[in-house]
């Protein structure tokens, strides 16, 4: 694992998004994973932008949504599906083929997981995977406690998760479950980004990087990733030790 510090958020995004475009540019059928929220989305905003001014070739890639709240519709402005659709997919166009997102409405949610684990294994797994943290660690909806051997699961949501959510939403919302990507297609993931901007940040980055690696706090599996690069901008950094 690596960590790679930048003065802010603007310049910490602009990296993220060069990184995905030039690896689009050297391979056109890349696999990319995507977490939404706050912290990706002038990632994904600069990303449009740069596919589209530099005309890079991107009618071959594969999106992968990272997960959803169980139960919400689509059209709700707080959902993943939203997210994704009105940032990522309308402005690139992408084909149907192209991109899976979890249906959170599904009868059969296991069936979703298996659909998606499939979908993924097809593609012989994720090139890169983006994705932010939340105050307790998590990764997607990895909560902690999630062991790290998961595939593609359902899971009742931490209630710092279901808390610190209701800033997506325009009203207060009854959430409960999520449904997400899990560890194991992580660990497969030939490159994984993990990025934080922020002084509230600061604490869960330094259990992140300095803290034991436990299933207790999702986001420490960072630290078994050969390819795990840490994206913090100063101020989620400021609580690491100087040797960093
Ligand atoms: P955020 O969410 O980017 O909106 O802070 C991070 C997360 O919970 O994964």
């Amino acid at each position: 694992m690596k960590l790679k510090r930048f003065k802010n958020y603007q310049e910490l995004s602009g990296f993220a998004a060069s990184e995905i475009a030039n690896s689009i540019k050297d391979k056109p059928s890349l696999v990319l994973c995507m977490a939404s929220g706050e912290t990706p989305k002038l990632t994904v905003e600069l990303l449009v932008k740069k596919l589209k001014e530099e005309k890079i070739d991107h009618s071959r890639i594969t999106f992968i949504g990272l997960d959803e709240w169980v139960g919400l519709l689509p059209s709700n402005t707080g959902s993943c599906h939203y997210f994704f659709q009105h940032k990522l997919i309308a402005p690139l166009q992408l084909k149907a083929s192209q991109y899976l997102l979890f249906d959170a409405l599904a009868d059969d949610l296991n069936n979703e997981c298996e659909k998606m684990d499939t979908f993924i294994n097809d593609k012989d797994g994720i090139d890169i995977m983006l994705v932010g943290i939340g105050m307790n660690g998590h990764i997607g909806f990895n909560e902690p406690g999630a062991s790290f051997s998961n595939l593609s699961h359902v899971i009742e949501l931490d209630e710092i998760t279901k808390s610190v959510g209701q800033k997506y939403f325009t009203e207060k919302m009854e959430l409960g479950k999520g449904i997400t990507i899990g560890f194991k297609h992580l660990l497969n993931a030939k490159k994984v980004f993990l990025m934080a901007n922020g002084s509230k940040k600061a604490e869960v980055i330094k259990k992140t990087v300095e803290g034991p690696v436990t299933e207790n706090f999702p986001a420490s599996i960072m630290q078994r990733h050969e390819n795990g690069v840490i994206l913090v901008d100063d101020e989620a950094a400021s609580l690491l030790s100087k040797s960093h």
